[in-house]
């Protein structure tokens, strides 16, 4: 029986020269976040004792990225099984399994990996278990040679004759090795092969040299799709925004149109979350139960209670946070700004830097002016009040609760806790004026 310890060394030294990019290729985001971050929490949910990540020169983001996982650098690019030792000084003599995974293949599930491991401690002990799929266009993937006694070899397209690059079972990369072989295998890797790279997929035919079985185990396509161009990132984004979609309706939302709402990674709907269609959840947004989210909206880093209603085209932004039972209409934008239980903002506003006290009714048009090109400043609209329509508060300001500002008011000074406040021009009226000046005009047009 093997100890069920383990080891992960994650490749991405690749330039990802095809993303005609300055970001290493493995930073790029999905769902909002480095794709090689998707991956390391996959591999972290199998608890290794160790992961190595090894980055090409000049990686340091990368390196920050997956702090405090180890890193080695790979300081030339000759090849997978060259980069898989670079590992070597971090992770040292292991006799557990080393798993290996490609940060550009970020969409792999633990369960497929689970797989890998519980073939690798299974009866047979193979000292290598490769990730093996049938894509629908086998391209110029490395192939899996299968005899009757489990893997044979895996032969890279380069190298391949032609009847070996018909075979339609192709290698992902992933591969488990027994650690208490994994140094002897690589260091006996050579680079005498068409790309003159030291393939990692070697050590397959090495292990069945020193007599030790090999196996495979079948992935599903579209969790091996290896990311190399803006387009296959956008196919990996649309793989992955349908995996959010489905675990929210899961976990109890509704999503009226699923394919039109992103999500972000780490977006949390709470149950009986009714979505209506063309919503973006940006970083960092939490909604809590039976919140009703119609149509446009879209949210960045806001948290949002039980209860609430919002939308259609609201946007929330920054340390927005919307408590229980408040209502967010049409074209409002809040910004680092508290709307405090039931309070509603239902129209056309804009409420940055402020608080809106609970109960609080702000009426359509209504500004804070936060921003006076210098520094920023808090308004503070006290629980219950009511700001008529078209008022602009400029802040700093204080709208005592209770008060009530007249609609169309530029108000500033604080307003007293149940007063009045009006701040417009008076109207004044002259009687029969109108008709006065209609008449005067149709005589002179008479005239000339
Ligand atoms: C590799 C496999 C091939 C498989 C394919 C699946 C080998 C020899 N071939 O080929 O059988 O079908 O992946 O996508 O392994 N990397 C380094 N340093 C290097 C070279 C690569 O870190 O020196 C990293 C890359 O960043 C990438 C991964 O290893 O994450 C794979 O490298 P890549 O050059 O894409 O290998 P392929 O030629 O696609
Ligand atoms: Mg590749």
């Amino acid at each position: 029986m093997s100890s069920h310890r383990l080891a992960v060394i994650v490749l991405a030294a690749g330039q990802g020269t095809r993303m005609k990019s300055d970001l290493p290729k493995v930073m790029h985001p999905l769902a909002g976040r480095p794709m090689i971050r998707h991956l390391i929490e996959t591999v972290q949910g199998l608890s290794p004792e160790k992961v190595v990540v090894v980055v090409g020169p000049g990686m340091d983001c990368v390196a920050e990225e997956v702090a405090p996982l180890t890193t080695a650098v790979q300081t030339d690019r000759l090849g997978t099984g060259h980069a898989v030792a670079q590992a070597k000084a971090a992770l040292g003599e292991f006799d557990g399994d080393v798993l290996v995974v490609f940060g550009d293949t970020p969409l792999i599930t633990r369960d497929t990996l689970k797989r890998m491991l519980a073939e690798r401690r299974g009866p047979k002990q193979p000292a290598v278990v490769v990730l093996g799929f049938k894509p629908a266009d086998p391209g110029h993937y490395g192939r899996l040679v299968v005899g009757a006694e489990g893997l044979k070899a895996i032969v890279e397209w380069k190298d391949g004759n032609e009847e070996q690059r018909a075979i339609p079972l192709c290698n992902s990369g992933v591969m488990a090795v027994d650690g208490k072989r994994l140094w002897r295998l690589v260091e006996r890797l050579s680079n005498d092969n068409a790309k003159g790279e030291y393939y990692l997929t070697d050590v397959v035919a090495l292990a069945r040299g020193d007599g030790a079985s090999c196996a495979f185990v079948l992935g599903e396509p579209e969790e091996l799709l290896g990311v190399n161009s803006r387009v296959e990132l956008a196919g990996a984004e649309a793989i992955v925004q349908r995996r959010l979609r489905l675990a929210a309706m899961d976990n109890g939302a509704t999503l009226i149109e699923p394919e039109t709402v992103w999500f972000s990674w780490d977006t949390k709907l709470g149950r009986d979350v009714v979505v209506w269609p063309n919503v973006v959840f940006g970083k960092k947004v939490s909604v809590g139960d039976g919140v009703t989210i119609k149509g446009f909206c879209h949210f960045e880093g806001c948290t949002i209670g039980d209860g609430v209603e919002i939308g259609p085209f609201a946007r929330l932004r920054p340390g927005a946070e919307i408590e229980d039972d408040a209502h967010i209409g049409n074209f409002v934008e809040v910004k680092k700004a508290k709307v405090e239980k039931g309070a509603k903002v239902n129209h056309l506003a804009y409420i940055g830097d402020a608080r809106v006290g609970a109960g609080a009714n702000v009426g359509a048009g209504t500004i804070t002016c936060n921003y006076d090109g210098f520094d920023k400043s808090f308004t503070d609209i006290g629980a219950g009040s009511f700001i008529g329509s078209n008022s602009s508060l400029v802040a700093p300001i204080t709208v005592g609760d209770g008060a009530i500002v007249g609609a169309g008011s530029v108000v500033t000074r604080d307003v007293t806790p149940g007063a009045l406040a009006v701040a417009r021009g008076n109207q004044m009226e002259l009687a029969g004026w109108a008709d006065r000046f209609r008449e005067r005009k149709k005589a002179e047009k008479a005239k000339s």
